[in-house]
């Protein structure tokens, strides 16, 4: 028989602790612990006491592999790595007023139109108000059934059936509950017991499961990460309040590639996507100011073109303030000491602050030198053309190194109209040197040092252009 006992539970990552404390011990998150009820088991000596034999199956199936479902929103359909998989799960995490449920609806009607069965179940919102949505977004027409629903119970008996739908949504998992469960909705017992519930009835009856789930920050629900490693495939779809565009992001796929993004628009009339992210990345990018520089990065498989953005003002106070926004710090730390120690440019007394244009987030070490050339820039007040393209990694002795697809980065700015690039003179190792098929002018830089010499005149920044 299971004890119940009281745990407290991290609702950031589900990890159990005796006692509260303030600080999860296992993902570092502060203030993340309640109290919930949990039914121990006593485990015990379970040989030769019944159970069924399982049976095994050759790796080589009978029935042909059931190809993925698209549904026709193509950035949403790159990102699942193809589409949607027969029998699998999909967690779509988010803010709660992201989008999510928006960019459901419309690839869950693309799908309804397209000839498939779709179901949409809705624990947050009253059909009418789903409804009201649909009407905006012109998909009224679309058939797709729809429902609302709490008790995965009630859920799992529908759904249960020969002729179940093909996709079921769920939005969101943390509406819905177990009824044998004591814990409220939205608590880790109750959220991954609904998740395992549901996907063991996705399993059963091949069809695909994708439930919503909102981070939160606060710890009073559960976040998404404690179904991570439940799940298939976890979708991230991220942006920024204040900015229209929002970019969804594989975190895990078993059926493609992670590190895919999909960018879309949210306008009046719904998300629409945007096939051509480096457009929307440089608009309003301004060829007379200095401390901007183009740099041309890679999401997944695509190059983006996105501005950054540096000023350097005296500082007012004893310690210089650092303030980046859509970049590390700890990078740009290790820039400004590199500047300093490698090259002599002294930032110690200056205020830097470093924003990535548009609200986007950059992860890769390519946007070193980009980084460098707007520091530069900002502290010279020296401009680098507007048609110039940067990218490449900087080493802690000021060398400039290769980084990976560098022809599809200079492809990508060759298409934009960017008529020079400044790139590391060395390629990552393993990678062969190609001959390469774009006609942009290219600058090699072996280390800091050529870069800063750029800025040393004018004239050697025209020289540049005109290579
Ligand atoms: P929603 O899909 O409800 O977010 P989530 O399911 O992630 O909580 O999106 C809500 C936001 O989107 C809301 O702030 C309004 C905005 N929105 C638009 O700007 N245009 C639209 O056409 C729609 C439907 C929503
Ligand atoms: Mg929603």
């Amino acid at each position: 028989m299971a004890r119940v006992v009281n745990q407290y539970v991290c609702q950031q990552c589900g990890a159990k602790h005796r006692k509260w404390v303030g600080k999860c011990d296992d993902c570092s998150t502060w203030n993340s612990l309640s109290e919930e009820k949990w039914a121990e088991t006593v485990p015990k000596g379970i040989s030769g006491i019944g159970g069924q034999q399982i049976i095994f199956s050759p790796l080589e199936g009978n029935e042909k592999y059931k190809k993925s479902i698209k549904t026709g929103v193509l950035e949403f359909d790159r990102v699942c790595g193809g589409g949607l998989v027969a029998g699998s799960a999909l967690l779509l995490g988010g803010d709660p007023g992201i989008g999510k449920s928006t960019l459901l609806l419309q690839a869950m009607s693309a799908l309804a139109n397209a000839g498939n069965q779709v179901a949409y179940i809705s624990g947050e919102e009253a059909i009418d108000q789903v409804r009201i949505r649909a009407d905006r977004l012109g998909l009224s027409s679309a058939p797709v059934e729809l429902a609302t629903a709490t008790n995965v119970r009630d859920i799992i008996l529908t759904l249960d059936v020969p002729d179940a739908p093909e996709v079921v949504v769920i939005d969101s998992i943390q509406t819905m509950y177990v009824d044998n469960l004591d814990s409220a909705p939205g608590t880790v017992a109750q959220v991954r017991t609904s998740a395992q519930e549901l996907i063991r009835l996705a399993k059963r009856r091949h069809l695909t499961l994708i439930l919503v789930g909102h981070v939160t920050k606060e710890g009073s629900i559960a976040g998404p990460r404690v179904l991570e490693h439940m799940v298939d495939t976890v979708l991230y779809f991220e942006g920024d309040r204040g900015h229209e565009f929002r970019l969804l992001r594989a975190v895990k796929n078993r059926y493609g590639p992670t590190d895919e993004i999909g960018v879309f628009e949210m306008t009046g009339v719904g998300l629409t996507e945007v096939s051509n992210p480096s457009e929307l990345f440089l608009t309003g990018h301004s060829d007379n100011v200095n401390g901007t520089v183009v740099f041309a990065g890679i999401e997944g498989t695509r190059p983006l073109l996105v501005e950054i953005q540096a000023l350097v003002s005296p500082s007012s106070f004893g310690t210089a303030r650092r303030s980046v926004v859509g970049w590390d710090s700890g990078r740009l730390a290790m820039i400004l000491a590199v500047l300093q120690t490698r090259c002599g440019l002294n930032l110690s007394s200056s205020d830097v602050y470093l924003n990535v244009a548009g609200g986007l987030r950059i992860s890769e070490p390519a946007a070193d030198l980009a980084v460098a050339a707007a520091l530069i820039s900002a502290f010279s007040g020296q401009l680098l053309p507007s048609r110039i393209v940067v990218f490449g990694e900087i080493g802690l002795g000021g060398e400039i190194r290769g980084v990976k697809q560098t022809e599809v980065r200079l492809k990508e700015a060759e298409k934009l109209g960017f008529e020079c690039a400044l790139i590391p003179e060395s390629l990552p190792n393993r990678v062969k040197q190609k001959k390469s098929e774009t006609v942009i002018n290219i600058n090699k830089m072996v280390s800091l040092k050529d870069l800063l010499k750029l800025f040393e005149g004018p004239d050697n920044i025209s020289n540049t252009m005109a290579h």
